[in-house]
């Protein structure tokens, strides 16, 4: 077959052409990672001062009006240094500088235990937390940390985006994977921005107009997180009526277990 590389000299320009790429490649990635560690340290210091100090207030301060200000910048300030956390972990997954330590994990039991961990929220709200547990353990290879983070991205979403109803909140065994559900009966996803609900930063309101809160970093990193892991994940929603968020992780026996 005549080719491209007919001519040996074609054959060593290119070699030394990918050569060039990979140096070129390797170095952006570093240049990366150093960014992503000064970043994360630039942040979060400054982060703690803030955090530590309104604490020290906090046990001094009396007058009523004065309190309720120092929470408002206590509530903030972890607001931000949980983003800034996501941001961080997401780039960390991305960049592939973030192997899973998988464990054999009672996914039943970090469903539940994270679910219920909402139920004030929830309730605060006056909306109802249906959370169906299986009889037994259902094992998974994952990460305790990371599954509890990705389902709380989850739950916070469920519990933001709905007004009035019910948070669903299931686990079970689907085919050889463990599947959870949280299910709501919130405001729904138009269909046009489903495809691209799981892609940083996506969110369904932009602009002045926005009604709740959030940066759109959640699901993306949930998404990252449950791949991470050999998952998948994915949503049916519907406007008006509610979303149904799931993902699946790789079971740990291919029999049931009870
Ligand atoms: N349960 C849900 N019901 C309705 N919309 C949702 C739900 N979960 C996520 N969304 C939509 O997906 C967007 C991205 O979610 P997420 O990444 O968690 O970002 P954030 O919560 O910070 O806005 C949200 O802004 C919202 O438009
Ligand atoms: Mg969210």
């Amino acid at each position: 077959v005549e080719n491209e590389l007919a001519n040996p000299a074609d054959g060593e320009r290119l070699v030394e052409e990918l050569r060039r790429t990979v140096a070129e490649l390797s170095q952006a990635n570093r240049l990366k990672s150093e960014f992503l560690q000064t970043v994360s340290h630039e942040l979060r210091t400054p982060l703690t001062a803030i955090r530590g100090f309104v604490d020290l207030l906090l046990l001094e301060v009396r007058d009523a009006d004065q309190v309720e200000q120092l929470h408002y910048v206590k509530k903030n300030a972890e607001k931000l240094q949980s983003l800034v956390s996501d941001l961080l972990e997401m780039a960390a997954v991305q960049a592939g500088r973030s192997a899973a330590m998988l464990l054999p994990l009672d996914l039943a039991e970090v469903v539940a235990a994270t679910g219920e961990s909402f139920r004030a929220e929830a309730e605060r709200k006056g909306l109802e937390l249906e959370m169906s547990r299986p009889a037994g353990p259902m094992f998974v290879m994952a990460e305790k940390y990371r599954t509890r983070t990705l389902l709380q991205h989850l739950m916070s979403n469920a519990v933001k985006f709905t007004a009035s109803g019910t948070i669903r909140v299931s686990c079970s065994r689907y085919g050889s994977d463990v599947r959870v559900e949280v299910k709501d009966t919130g405001v729904g996803i138009p269909e046009e921005h489903l495809a691209a609900i799981f892609d940083p930063f996506h969110q369904v309101e932009t602009g002045m107009t926005r009604a709740y809160g959030g940066t759109g970093v959640g699901l993306a990193l949930t998404r990252e997180l449950v791949e991470l892991q050999g998952g998948h994940i994915g949503v049916d929603s519907r406007v008006g009526s509610g979303s149904t968020f799931w993902f699946t992780l790789p079971a740990l026996e291919p029999q049931a277990t009870a």
